[in-house]
């Protein structure tokens, strides 16, 4: 069983979409995966279900203030659609709870001991970040064994990753040595509205003592509309469509499973 946080503080870099359609085709390898929504934005739950199928499930905000007794294994929903791919839920209502400041003071370990009940049931348990690195993705790099990174190819992204890699990672080690960079995936999502400088961002990224060769993913995704269809179909593109995203993902998943063993 491997634990993987797919996180960065930046917005709108790929972690949903990546996490989503990662966990997805490795079930459809049949690995018994467990994808866990870590945003109280609850994207990668809209990619998954409807939410007016799980308003009595708990979810991961439960589970992590223990309310009404929620324990993981009571917040884990197998999808219909893909038996060995389950997940625990998001809700939108968490949001007005971290508004409010209620997962301010969990401990950054309490997932990571939640998981312990559970984690033997899995291949792989993938944990969905928000855009910040506040309790949620605390709590996610503390349990994970390795993180990965999405980033556009524009300058802000790279220094987002750098920050992240620089900064971040070396603090989270103190308290969990396992930690890994996992690597980073390239997503050239919006082309025409964003300055893209991918040799330049990979000449970066190869050149950084931090990063280096082997720690960018050499499949890139390319844009696709299939991919951000997912909220509307209720499932991972890869269920529905065979597009030039899904087949991207594909890649990925193989280069995920060498580098980053069950
Ligand atoms: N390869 C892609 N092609 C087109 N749209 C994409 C692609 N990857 C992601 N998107 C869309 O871009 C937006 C941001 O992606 P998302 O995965 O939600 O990022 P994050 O989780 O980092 O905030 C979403 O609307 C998503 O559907
Ligand atoms: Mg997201």
């Amino acid at each position: 069983m491997t634990i993987v946080s797919f996180a960065i503080q930046k917005g709108g870099t790929g972690k949903t979409t990546s996490a989503v359609m990662m966990s997805a085709l490795l079930a459809r390898k049949k690995r018994e995966v467990l994808l866990i929504d870590m945003d109280p934005q609850a994207s990668a739950t809209e990619c998954l279900v409807d939410p007016s199928q799980i308003q009595e499930n708990p979810c991961i905000g439960d589970v992590l203030l223990h309310r009404k007794d929620a324990k993981m294994r009571n917040a884990i929903r197998r999808c219909d659609y893909l038996k060995t791919l389950s997940f625990v839920p998001s809700k939108p209502a968490m949001l007005i709870d971290e508004y409010w400041g209620s997962y301010s003071n969990i401990f950054p370990d309490t997932l990571k001991i939640e998981l312990t009940s559970v984690e033997k049931d899995y291949d792989y348990i993938i944990l969905d970040c928000p855009p910040n690195l506040l309790h949620f993705t605390k709590n996610a790099l503390w349990a994970s064994e390795y993180v990965i990174n999405t980033l556009e190819p524009e300058p802000l992204a790279y220094e987002g990753l750098n920050q992240f890699i620089v900064s971040i990672l070396p603090d989270v080690k103190l308290h969990n040595q396992k930690l890994r960079p996992g690597g980073a995936i390239l997503i050239n999502r919006a082309p025409a509205t964003r300055v893209y400088l991918p040799e330049e961002i990979k000449s970066r990224i190869l050149n950084n003592p931090q990063m280096g060769q082997g720690f960018l993913f050499r499949t890139e995704v390319h844009l696709d509309q299939d991919l951000a269809k997912m909220p509307f179909h209720r499932k991972p593109a890869s269920e529905y469509s065979s597009s030039r995203g899904v087949s991207d993902y594909a890649a990925l998943t193989v280069e995920f499973e060498s580098k980053i063993p069950p």
